[in-house]
């Protein structure tokens, strides 16, 4: 047998024991789909099914290399994980990814109903152990296409029995965390004449500046596209509007939400930063480890982002058992309470909300799973 030293890459990651990986980092099933006719490369990562059957988006990307997409996927599968613990759902953690442009093939990418089919298939093949939905480059619609070779898609349309945009409910989480945070800072969950930054006003942000002008808070926004600016500025003519991003985080903020891309929080902008709490929806705010240490050094409260913004996968993993809109919204306010309690323990441990966030999943995964293993098995003989 190869020592795991002499292993490269993604092999030496994937086969790592549990005392050669990196917290958390341990696999269960990593599968390479490859259809020739249809052109599909795809990656499946299930990384834990211990509290259930791993749900998790499908990234289609034109990665660098296969070695890349097969990296980004252990990434992205591991991190649904500790999104689904802390948002109390009974599912695991996956995620896959197609390497591809994800133009449609009639305009020169790679995306076709073959390819979304075979794709399918594969899932398929899982039974069960791996349930999809969208991720970046992938649509509603082509969940629909999923959904007619598998039984493991949610993220369909209304009219194919599917919740439909995700982004209304992760608005709403990232709203209620924001006022757990409030609390927790201000004593009060009111954001009432609070002044709140977002970046970003796509889907999720355009959505999170509603719930903050009915709230009263005093909205500042910036978004690189002028229209997702004329939009917001359209419903609500109150709301402020800065050059970018740079100009935001030095506005005179109470809150700060980065609602566009990942790694907003770095070398660079945590000490610029105005803003007495971070709460937003981007994934992997995070730059590198490190930040939330520099975050709470300077005394900024920041809310982990995959506990305020798992609205979306709670949308989602509803549609499983059939969709239903208020349900969902009751457990996506849970947010509230889960940032709450996320930031007590911080306080009571003495480490960043990120650590203790990391750690209140860890500890559901390993109770919960142990708690299956001995229903599924019986308990062992001693
Ligand atoms: N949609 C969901 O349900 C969901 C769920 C969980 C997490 N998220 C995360 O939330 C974030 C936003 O998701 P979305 O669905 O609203 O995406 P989106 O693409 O609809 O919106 C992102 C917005 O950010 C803007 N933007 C990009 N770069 C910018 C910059 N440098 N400065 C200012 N604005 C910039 C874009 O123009 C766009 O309007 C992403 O990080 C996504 O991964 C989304």
């Amino acid at each position: 047998m190869t020592d795991v030293s002499e292993r490269s890459g993604v092999l030496r990651r994937i086969f790592a024991s549990e005392t050669e990986a990196a917290p958390g980092d341990s696999h269960e099933q990593v599968v390479l789909c490859h259809d020739r006719d249809s052109g599909l490369k795809a990656v499946i990562a299930i990384h834990s099914t211990a509290l259930g059957p791993a749900l998790g988006g499908t990234r289609f990307h034109p990665y660098a290399s296969e070695e890349e997409a097969v990296q980004d996927a252990l990434n992205l599968a591991r991190g649904m994980s500790y999104k689904n613990a802390l948002a109390g759902l009974d599912l695991g953690g996956g995620k896959a990814v197609i390497i591809g442009d994800p133009a449609p093939r009639a305009e020169g990418g790679d995306k076709s109903e073959a390819l979304l089919r075979a794709y399918g298939r594969f899932v398929q093949s899982l039974g069960g152990r791996y349930v999809t939905a969208c991720d970046v480059g992938t649509y509603v619609a082509d969940m629909d296409v999923v959904a007619r070779e598998c039984d493991y898609v949610t993220g369909r349309s209304p009219e194919h029995g599917g919740a439909g945009d995700s982004s209304v409910l992760t608005a709403f989480g990232v709203f209620q965390g924001m006022r757990a945070s409030a609390q927790h800072r201000w004593g009060s969950p009111s954001l009432e004449g609070r002044r709140v930054g977002v970046a970003g006003i796509g889907k999720v942000g355009h959505y999170l500046v509603r719930h903050l002008v009915e709230e009263g808070a005093r909205v500042v926004v910036t978004d690189v596209r002028a229209e997702a600016v004329e939009r917001v500025r359209a419903e609500h003519p109150q709301v402020e509007v800065v050059a970018d991003a740079d100009a935001l985080i030095r506005a005179d903020l109470d809150v700060y939400a980065p609602c566009a891309l990942g790694g907003a929080l770095d070398d660079t902008t945590v000490p610029a930063l105005t803003a007495g709490i971070v709460c937003g929806a981007a994934n992997n705010q995070l730059a590198h480890p490190g930040v939330e240490k520099d975050l709470a050094d300077r005394g900024i409260l920041y809310a982990p982002d995959y506990v305020v913004n798992a609205g979306g996968v709670i949308q989602v993993a509803d549609e499983i058992q059939g969709f239903v809109f208020e349900r969902a919204r009751a457990k996506a306010a849970k947010i509230f309470d889960t940032t709450l309690e996320i930031f007590d323990r911080a306080r009571a441990d003495g480490v960043p909300p990120a650590v203790s966030a990391d750690r209140l999943a860890e500890r559901r995964m390993a109770d919960i799973g142990r708690l299956r293993s001995i229903l599924l098995t019986g308990p062992r003989k001693q």
